[in-house]
């Protein structure tokens, strides 16, 4: 049972006298790479299938190094897995809810005691994330995803039509949805892959899950950890692959009841409109749930009575930490003509602390920033960064290098525009790149509606002020500009049950995770009403 008093679960600080942690997350590390690449199977209804073509899962700090070889999903697998999904359904669906509970609240324990090493390592390694970036995703949101859920699921189940009159009972019975959930899951949070896969299963509901390649690693680990945790056979079906191919057979099958997933904005709108048309055709029993988490172009606005070092520090950090692959990373700022040039300063000083390399480097843990997560995403910020050296509205004010040849490493960059249209100030480039716009101090309200319009995300984005009634203003001119708005804080890093993510229009369905709303997607609710 969770405790009533329920807190987020505590980040380990791994500080410079924190020699236990330091040898334990060593010793993980060098497990997963001294023992050559692991063979990561296919998992379906709790079988491990191996002897598949496979695709390597390399270490994006040193890509020489091969941290996996993945099995990849036939036709046959991916029909074997959906099987699986409806043949294990009866009984989960049926199982007393406490049994369902139980799994993700012993699977939080496994995580925080057991294995928090290991999902640290396979996280940092995999997904190039530095110990901090790891801590609060794999082990601290992964928990609070898992044990919240189980919060916000027993406030839902109490939840009952009010008796209305004289010999009725009216009650509302939270079924699963009746087919199979299918989770598409990204590189850039563990957490949230446990989430998409969690947060449906724990409702009853069975899961075709696709990782992501670049993360199949700690997924595996996360599968391992739900197994060990008491999942039952076929509630979770592990399913790495094409992504097309995957998602080509999923939803054809008439018993595709959800989509849950977080990627990108194209990839979303592409399955959107496939279960779009299919529902046309009739080819599903039910109409599909679709909850998705997507894109964004998230904003910083400076107002000149901002304290410019605690702007600075945060842009910093949200556009820098995990090299800018938050869905919600800072990567648009507007700040005031009169701060500019003190902003400008600080904030080049405060990179030029920044150190770059293998965050999982063994020898060296202290690492700020490591690469991007891999070869595309470098070239995609390679050229863009080019542009900006020839573009006559576009100047680099900080940063500005490149270098892949042992890994995907990109500099941290300032670009700024003179042009507050400039598709710099548009495009999502997921990396660490950040563009700026000097903004006119009297143009204050104005470029709250450049901010408002140029883009068609609508993620997380802030406020920086002091001056109060900036602060309304901002708060009501933006008021759809952001599903996650934040007042003199960085635009990065919710946390479970105190800031439900996501936002609305193109940076997807705006459900919040973190919340006990995202729960009611995946579940369809009878009223029963019995006359005494
Ligand atoms: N939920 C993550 C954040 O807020 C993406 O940074």
């Amino acid at each position: 049972k969770v405790p009533p008093n329920l807190t987020n679960e505590p980040v380990k600080n791994f500080g410079i006298n924190d020699q236990k942690d330091w040898d334990l997350l060593r010793a993980s590390i060098t497990k997963f790479t001294d023992n050559g690449a692991l063979e990561i199977p296919i998992v379906i209804n709790g079988e491990k299938i191996y002897d598949r073509p496979t695709k390597p899962q390399v270490n994006p700090s040193k890509h020489s190094q091969v941290l996996a070889n993945v099995a990849q999903a036939s036709e046959e697998d991916i029909k074997a897995a959906i099987e699986a999904s409806k043949t294990a359904k009866a009984k989960w669906a049926s199982a007393p809810w406490a049994d369902r509970a139980a799994v993700f609240l012993k699977a939080a324990d496994l995580i925080s005691t057991k294995y928090r090493y290991d999902m640290l390592a396979a996280t940092m390694l995999g997904q190039g994330k530095n110990v901090f970036q790891a801590e609060i995703d794999c082990i601290a949101e992964l928990i609070d995803f898992f044990k919240f859920n189980v919060k916000y699921a027993e406030e839902m189940y109490q939840q009952q039509p009010i008796e209305s009159s004289p010999g009725v009972w009216n009650r509302a019975e939270y079924r699963p949805l009746e087919g199979f959930v299918y989770a598409v899951t990204p590189f850039n949070f563990t957490a949230i892959a446990g989430n998409l896969v969690g947060a449906p299963a724990l409702m009853g509901n069975t899961v075709v899950w696709k990782p992501s390649a670049t993360a199949a690693l700690s997924n595996y680990v996360l599968l391992q950890i739900l197994e060990e945790a008491g999942l039952p056979k076929g509630v979770i079906n592990f399913i790495p692959g094409s992504p097309q191919e995957v998602t080509q057979h999923v939803l054809d099958d008439r018993a595709f009841s959800a989509l849950h997933f977080t990627g990108s904005t194209d990839v979303f709108k592409q399955l959107y409109s496939k279960i779009s048309s299919n529902v046309a055709e009739d080819k599903y029993r039910d109409f599909p749930r679709i909850v998705g988490e997507t894109g964004g172009k998230n904003f910083h606005l400076v107002h000149p009575s901002a304290s410019v070092d605690h702007s600075v520090l945060s842009t910093l950090r949200g556009s820098f930490e995990y090299q800018g692959q938050k869905c919600s990373a800072t990567s648009r700022l507007f700040v005031p003509e009169s701060l500019w040039p003190e902003f400008q300063t600080k904030l080049g000083a405060a990179m030029d602390n920044i150190t770059i390399g293998n965050t999982a480097e063994p020898s060296n843990l202290q690492t700020f920033m490591g690469p991007v997560i891999h070869e595309q995403s470098f070239d995609k910020l390679a050229k863009a960064i080019d542009q900006a050296k020839t573009d006559p509205e576009l100047k680099i004010v900080k940063g500005g290098e490149y270098d892949k040849e042992a890994g995907f490493f990109v500099q941290p960059t300032v670009v700024e525009t003179t042009n507050p249209n400039h598709p710099f100030l548009t495009t999502e480039f997921f990396g660490p790149l950040l563009t700026a716009y000097v903004y006119p101090d009297a143009e204050f309200e104005n470029i709250m509606e450049t901010i408002d319009t140029a883009t068609k995300y609508a993620l997380t984005g802030s406020i920086f002020a002091r001056d109060r009634d900036a602060l309304r203003l901002a708060e009501e001119k933006l008021r759809y500009s952001a599903g996650n708005f934040y007042v003199n804080d960085k635009c990065t890093g919710a946390v479970v049950g105190q800031q439900w993510f996501g936002g609305a229009r193109m940076s997807g369905t705006n459900d919040k995770a973190g919340s006990g709303n995202i729960l009611s997607r995946f579940v369809s609710v009878r009223n029963i009403k019995e006359n005494f």
